[in-house]
C-alpha cells in the first residue's frame, strides 16, 4: 500500500512537471518575442526622433549618420514581419500589440514593406532636407497607420 502511494505520488507529480514544461518554456519564448519586437520598435522611435530633430533644426548631424539612420529604419522595417509573426498568447511581459495584430496579418505585415521602401528613399537624398521632408511625412504616416489599428496605448 505504501508502496502504490508512493508510485501514485512519484507518478503525479511527474504528471505535473511535464506538463509544467511547456508552459513554462511558452511564456518565456513568448515574452522573448514581446521584447524582441518592443526593442525593434523602440529602435525605430529613436531613429525618427533624431531624424525630427534634424529636420527641424534642432540638431545637427553628418549626413553620413542621417544616412545610416535611414537605413537603420529600412532593415528594421524588412524584419518587421518576422519579428511579430509568433503569436505570444502566454506572455506575462507588458504588451501593447492588439490581438487584431494575427487576425488581420497581411494587412497589418502589409504597412512594413512601404516604410521600408520610403526609409531606402529617405537614405539616398539623406542630407538634402527638401527632399527629405515628404519623405518623412510619408513615414510617419506608416508608423501612426499602423500604431492607430494595432497598438494599444
Ligand atoms: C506594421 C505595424 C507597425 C509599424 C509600421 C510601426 N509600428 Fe511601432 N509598434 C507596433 C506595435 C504593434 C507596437 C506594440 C508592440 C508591443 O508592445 O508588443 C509598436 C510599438 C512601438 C513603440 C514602443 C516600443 C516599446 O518600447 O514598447 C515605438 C517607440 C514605436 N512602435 C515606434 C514606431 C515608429 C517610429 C514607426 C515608424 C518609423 C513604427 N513604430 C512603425 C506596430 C508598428
Amino acid at each position: 500500500m505504501k508502496r502504490f502511494v508512493k508510485i501514485a505520488l512519484l507518478t503525479a507529480t511527474l504528471g505535473v512537471s511535464a506538463a509544467a514544461v511547456p508552459a513554462q518554456a511558452d511564456e518565456a519564448g513568448d515574452n522573448a518575442a514581446v521584447q524582441s519586437r518592443q526593442h525593434m520598435m523602440a529602435g525605430l522611435g529613436g531613429a525618427m526622433g533624431t531624424l525630427g530633430c534634424y529636420m527641424k533644426g534642432e540638431c545637427n548631424l553628418p549626413k553620413g549618420v542621417v544616412h545610416l539612420l535611414a537605413e537603420g529604419i529600412a532593415y528594421s522595417a524588412s524584419t518587421g514581419h518576422d519579428v511579430f509573426k509568433p503569436e505570444t498568447p502566454a506572455a506575462t511581459e507588458k504588451t501593447e500589440a492588439k490581438a487584431d495584430i494575427w487576425a488581420n496579418w497581411d494587412d497589418f505585415a502589409g504597412h512594413f514593406p512601404k516604410l521600408e521602401e520610403n526609409a531606402l528613399k529617405l537614405a539616398d537624398v539623406a542630407g538634402d532636407k527638401a527632399a527629405m521632408g515628404p519623405i518623412m511625412a510619408e513615414m510617419g504616416k506608416s508608423c501612426k497607420g499602423c500604431h492607430d489599428d494595432y497598438r494599444s496605448k
